[in-house]
């Protein structure tokens, strides 16, 4: 026999982990779980069963919380929070080291459970989860240890619930619990109900390693118990799962004044050129779609390959999807192991029972074990629109079409809801990084898929939910840098009935696509001064007039595009156009509010403008080192076209304050005037017209902000709305965002000095731009 002969017939023996310790730790505990609330286990209650998928045996009997139970961690972790957060970053950071140490020393029994309660295949939770979770409390830890130079105003948030899913479930718990504790938070986490033995383990980590008690609470059971969790009194709701179940968290938690990050689901297309290094690529499919089952939220689960090398490189495939090794996850030599619940796997062949025909479906020739597997699959040859190169499929399952050039390749990784992740595979270092920056997606993959590490943000776009986790990005989602005040009291327009002895001299107009438009419904109001006599008339916007101002905004997506250097140039004209009206704008802000301060407005206004055309070029984004042979680059991008609802007190200042940001990142704007005060906006316009702003850019409406706010946040075009209005509509501005999922920022009827630090600077910034994490090849 030959070697070669004996490499082709040899068989892989098993190669099993042992399981004695993982059992011995849950026999030791009688097999039966209560919650962790407190600093202790408490008594179990009603419950219901674990089972490890691969075999059906039940591991052991979890509780299942109750309103009261919730109730009881909430308490606890509120009262432990104060404490915890005076410990100070450099004495949180002790207990954080301390926690990735067990994690490690307590690895191996780590895995296996986690393997035993999910079925993911060992080498995967022993070189992959257990190391990550280690690494995000160590490089948590730095983060808290810093914090008093680095961020040195930031405050906790207070108490965080924390919901996370099956797929990763001690390591989405690392990734919600290592950065709430760093910054000073306590958390109520409830890990996904299939699930839950990793995360009590993890309880009782935390008892050894000296926890304060309540910083960490544990709460078991399904998805009413999240429920409960999204309805208690926290102060932030992080949430990891699917897209329906985090719209109704958005509409849950809408108008309540809590902090919301959203993890959802994915469709991440995989693109191959035809210059890619194609069996690199196929290995690196391997690991998009076959790691974890497919189960895994920004899985490379639509293949588009580039048509010319596409019967190669899907022959290529379907001898490597041939090789893999489908088992019983706990032996070594095993590639996929089981799905998570016989649910989860009915769920997964009904999808592809129901539309698997409109395509050619190839499964591989593995032995499938009994019970809850399901084979690798490929479907090739799907139309964009097919419901499988839409839908989550959230199982081995890898639907693939062709593409002719990278511009149709964009199109069709783009045609999608979601906007997580994406790989590109070329050669051409100019392909790759052209086509990466096309990409709606948090996360690009260059020549790589799944790479993760804590000092790399995570997150997505559009469906796919908002925030960032992992490194100083996602920190924010965790802390409060200050800024808002008092409650904001509602400004009221001036009422009068004296007409002025002249005519009103000037019609004012909305300002859309960079021209006067006359409002849709053809309505004005009066604008009369403190005195009571007649300014001007503002138009009364109606949602056609703000779909209009959207639509332009939208085509002016040449922003966007242009370089900061121009965007800077503009916005410093834009300020010296203002400043050399200022007397004029002064005097009619006095007239309108009743006041003195139109001057100081003004030159703050056109301070703040200069300041914004400096920052156009400087919001940088940064170079994360990850334990990769790579280098992952947290880029900052526009987000596109943002809705933004101005201050009333402030009619120019406010206006300026969240224009200017929002331009300078390159987003266009929606803005809707001060609605008592909406001259001045008015006349702003035509500073717009005589300082090179190309039409769309900025868009001016005035009138009914409650109205209007609707609109702007229910519109699938908008990316993204913020609302400094004195008008009670933060919640109703939360709740229409749910349904595309846009990102919201909203004042929560809180003030803002907006002629102070806070009326601009990083918060403005941060909240104009996207993190877009590309990592790409770098180093030996
Ligand atoms: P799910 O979103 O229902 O579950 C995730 C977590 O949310 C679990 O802890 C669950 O108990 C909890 N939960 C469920 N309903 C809730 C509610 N109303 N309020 C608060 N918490 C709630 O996901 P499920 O049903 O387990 O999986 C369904 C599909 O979701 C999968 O087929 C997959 O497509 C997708 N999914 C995506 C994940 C991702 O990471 N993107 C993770 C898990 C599922």
């Amino acid at each position: 026999m030959t070697v070669r002969e004996i490499f082709e017939s040899m068989e892989y023996g098993p190669a099993p982990e042992s399981a004695a310790d993982a059992l011995a730790w849950i026999a030791d505990r009688g097999a039966r779980f209560g919650h962790f609330i407190d600093g202790a286990f408490s008594e179990p209650g009603e419950t219901f069963e674990t089972r490890n998928p691969a075999t059906g045996d039940v591991l052991a009997e979890i509780t299942q919380g109750s309103k009261a139970d919730v109730d009881a961690a909430v308490a606890a972790a509120r009262a432990a929070q104060p404490g915890w957060e005076a410990l100070g970053g450099p004495g949180r950071a002790r207990f954080l080291y301390a926690l990735a140490r067990l994690v490690q020393k307590h690895a191996r029994l780590l895995a296996v459970l986690e393997t035993m309660d999910n079925g993911k295949p060992i080498r995967e939770s022993r070189d992959i989860d257990i190391p990550l979770v280690a690494r995000h409390f160590y490089h948590h830890a730095g983060h808290a240890q810093l914090m008093p130079t680095e961020m040195p105003d930031a405050r906790a948030l207070g108490v965080c619930g924390q919901i996370v899913p099956w797929n990763f479930p001690l390591l989405m718990l690392a990734w919600k619990i290592a950065p709430a504790l760093a910054m000073g938070n306590t958390v109520v986490l409830k890990p996904a109900e299939w699930t839950p033995l990793t995360a009590l383990c993890f309880a009782d980590l935390c008892r050894q390693a000296g926890l304060p008690k309540g910083v960490v609470n544990i709460v078991t059971g399904d998805g009413a118990v999240g429920e409960m969790i999204v309805a208690s009194d926290v102060d932030k709701i992080a949430f990891t799962g699917s897209t329906a179940v985090g719209r109704r968290i958005r509409e849950a938690t809408a108008g309540r004044r809590i902090s919301l990050t959203l993890e959802l689901g994915g469709k991440s297309p995989y693109i191959v050129f035809e210059d890619a290094d194609l069996d690199s690529a196929v290995e690196g499919l391997v690991d998009a779609i076959w790691f974890n089952g497919g189960q895994v939220c920004c899985a490379g689960s639509r293949l588009l390959v580039q048509e010319g090398v596409a019967p190669d490189f899907h022959a290529r495939l379907r001898t490597r999807m041939d090789k893999l090794r489908v088992g019983d996850p706990l032996d070594k030599a095993i590639d996929v192991g089981a799905i998570v619940d016989a649910k989860q796997r009915d769920r997964i062949a009904a999808l592809v029972d129901a539309h698997g025909a409109e395509g050619d479906v190839h499964r591989a020739a593995c032995n499938l074990p009994e019970g809850c597997f399901y084979p690798p699959t490929l479907i090739a040859g799907l139309s964009s629109a097919s419901p499988l190169m839409q839908e989550e499929i959230f199982g081995p399952v890898l639907v693939s079409t062709t593409f002719r050039t990278p511009s149709e390749a964009v199109q069709i990784a783009n045609d999608t809801r979601y906007g997580l992740a994406a790989s590109v595979w070329s050669e051409n270092i100019n392909t790759a990084l052209d086509v990466a920056p096309k990409l709606a997606a948090g996360v690009v993959w260059v020549n790589g898929s799944n790479m993760f590490d804590a000092a790399a943000p995570f997150g997505g776009v559009r469906e796919s939910g908002f925030g960032r986790e992992g490194g100083p990005e996602g920190l924010t989602a965790y802390s409060r840098s200050g800024g808002e005040t008092d409650m904001l009291k509602p400004v009221a327009p001036f009422a009068g009935d004296k007409a002025e002895p002249q005519p009103v001299d000037r019609t004012a107009k909305l300002y859309i696509g960079g021209k006067q438009a006359r409002p849709d419904g053809g309505y004005a109001r009066n604008v009369f001064d403190a005195k009571g006599g007649l300014m001007g008339q503002a138009p009364i916007a109606n949602r056609k007039d703000v779909r209009n101002a959207v639509e332009a905004a939208r085509g002016a997506a040449g922003w966007s595009g242009a370089t900061a250097h121009n965007r800077a140039q503009v916005i410093y004209y834009i300020a010296e156009n203002l400043a050399a009206r200022a007397e004029e704008f002064a005097a009619r802000i006095d007239r309108m509010t009743g006041g003195t301060g139109g001057a100081a407005e003004v030159t703050a206004s056109v301070q703040r403008l200069f300041t914004y055309g400096a920052w156009a070029d400087k919001v940088d984004g940064r170079a994360a080192q990850a334990p990769v042979r790579g280098i992952a680059l947290a880029l900052r991008e526009s987000c596109g076209v943002i809705g933004a609802l101005c201050p009333d007190e402030a009619p120019l200042l406010g206006l300026i304050s969240v224009v200017g940001p929002a331009i300078a990142m390159g987003n266009r704007v929606v803005a809707v005037a001060s609605e008592p005060f909406p001259l001045a906006a008015l006349d702003f316009y035509q500073v717009l017209d005589t300082s090179d702003v190309p039409g769309g850019v900025v868009n001016i409406l005035t009138g009914d902000h409650a109205e209007l706010a609707k609109t702007l946040a229910a519109h699938a075009d908008v990316d993204a709305v913020w609302s400094f209005s004195s008008s009670d509509i933060s919640g109703a501005v939360e709740r229409a965002a749910a349904g595309n999922l846009k990102r919201t920022w909203v004042n929560n009827g809180r003030a803002r000095d907006w002629t102070g630090p806070a009326g601009e600077g990083r918060a403005f910034l941060d909240a104009a731009t996207e993190v877009k994490t590309v990592w790409v090849p770098y180093g030996a």
